[in-house]
C-alpha cells in the first residue's frame, strides 16, 4: 500500500511573515494526521525560518529546485548541502515552470535528479504535457521522454527515494484539472514505465501524484482513483484550510 503524500509547492509567493503564519497554522492543524505524508515547498528563502516553525510536527520541508553541483561560482543557484542544513529532505525538480519558463531540459534535469539522490534529498520528478501535445496525441510520448530521461542511470536502489508528480501543464493554475479518469490513466502509463523501467515491484511501490488546480473541491474524487496517490498542490496550499482540507481528502 502506497501512503498517501499531499505536497503543497508555494512558488514564489508569501514573505517571510505570511509563510512562517502559514506553516505554523498547517502544523497545528495537521494534528496527527500519520497516514499520510505532508510536505511544504516554501521559496528558498523562507525555507530555514518556515522549517523552523513546523518543528516537532509531521510537517516536511522540500525546496522547489536545486542545483547538480556541489558547490561553485554559480550566482543565484542553491546547492544540496544548503537544503539539507534548513532541514530539507525532499526537492521538487522539473517543475513545468522550470521547464517552460526557465528552459530547463530534461539532461539538466536528469543531473539534479541523481546528484539529489547522492545527497539523500528525496526528488519529486515533474513530468507533464503542454495543452498542443495533448491535442495532438502526444500526451504519452511526452510523459514516458520526460520519465525516461529524468531517471537515466537512477538505480533499482534509489527508487524508493523518487517520488513522480504528473502536472498536465494546462491545468497548472488555470483552474482546468485534467478528469481523475484522465488522470488516472496517465499515471497507470507512467507506472507502466517504472515497471520497464525497473519491475512491478518498484512500480508498484513508487508513489505517482497528480498535481494542476488540486483544491478541496475536487480532492476526493481524485484521490479515490487507484493509481492517484497524493497532489502537489498550488494555489490552494497557500491558505491554511484549504490546504488542511486538501490533506484531509476523503476517499
Ligand atoms: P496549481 O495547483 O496552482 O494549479 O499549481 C499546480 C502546481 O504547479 C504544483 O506544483
Amino acid at each position: 500500500m502506497r501512503k498517501p503524500f499531499i505536497a503543497g509547492n508555494w512558488k514564489m509567493f508569501l514573505t517571510r511573515s505570511t509563510g512562517i503564519e502559514l506553516a505554523k497554522a498547517i502544523a497545528h492543524g495537521l494534528g496527527d494526521a500519520g497516514d499520510r505524508d505532508v510536505l511544504v515547498c516554501p521559496s528558498f528563502a523562507l525555507l530555514g525560518d518556515v522549517a523552523d516553525a513546523v518543528k516537532g510536527s509531521n510537517v516536511l520541508i522540500g525546496a522547489q529546485n536545486m542545483h547538480f553541483e556541489n558547490e561553485g561560482a554559480f550566482t543565484g543557484e542553491v546547492s544540496a548541502d544548503m537544503l539539507l542544513s534548513v532541514s530539507c529532505s525532499y526537492v521538487i525538480l522539473g517543475h513545468s515552470e522550470r521547464r517552460h519558463v526557465f528552459h530547463e531540459k530534461d539532461p539538466t534535469i536528469n543531473k539534479k535528479i541523481l546528484f539529489a539522490l547522492k545527497k539523500n534529498l528525496k526528488p519529486i520528478l515533474c513530468v507533464g504535457e503542454l495543452l498542443e501535445e495533448r491535442e495532438a496525441g502526444s500526451t504519452e510520448t511526452v510523459v514516458k521522454d520526460q520519465v525516461t530521461s529524468g531517471l537515466r542511470e537512477v538505480g533499482k536502489d534509489s527508487m524508493g527515494s523518487v517520488t513522480i508528480a504528473y502536472e498536465p501543464v494546462w491545468a497548472i493554475g488555470t483552474g482546468k484539472t485534467a478528469t481523475p479518469e484522465d488522470a488516472d490513466g496517465v499515471h497507470s502509463f507512467i507506472r507502466s514505465i517504472i515497471s520497464e523501467l525497473y519491475g512491478r515491484e518498484i512500480s508498484e511501490k513508487t508513489r505517482i501524484l497528480y498535481g494542476g488546480s488540486v483544491k478541496p473541491g475536487n480532492v476526493d474524487e481524485l484521490m479515490a482513483k487507484g493509481n492517484i496517490d497524493g497532489a502537489l498542490v498550488g494555489g490552494a496550499s497557500l491558505e491554511a484550510d484549504s490546504f488542511l482540507r486538501v490533506i484531509k481528502f476523503e476517499s
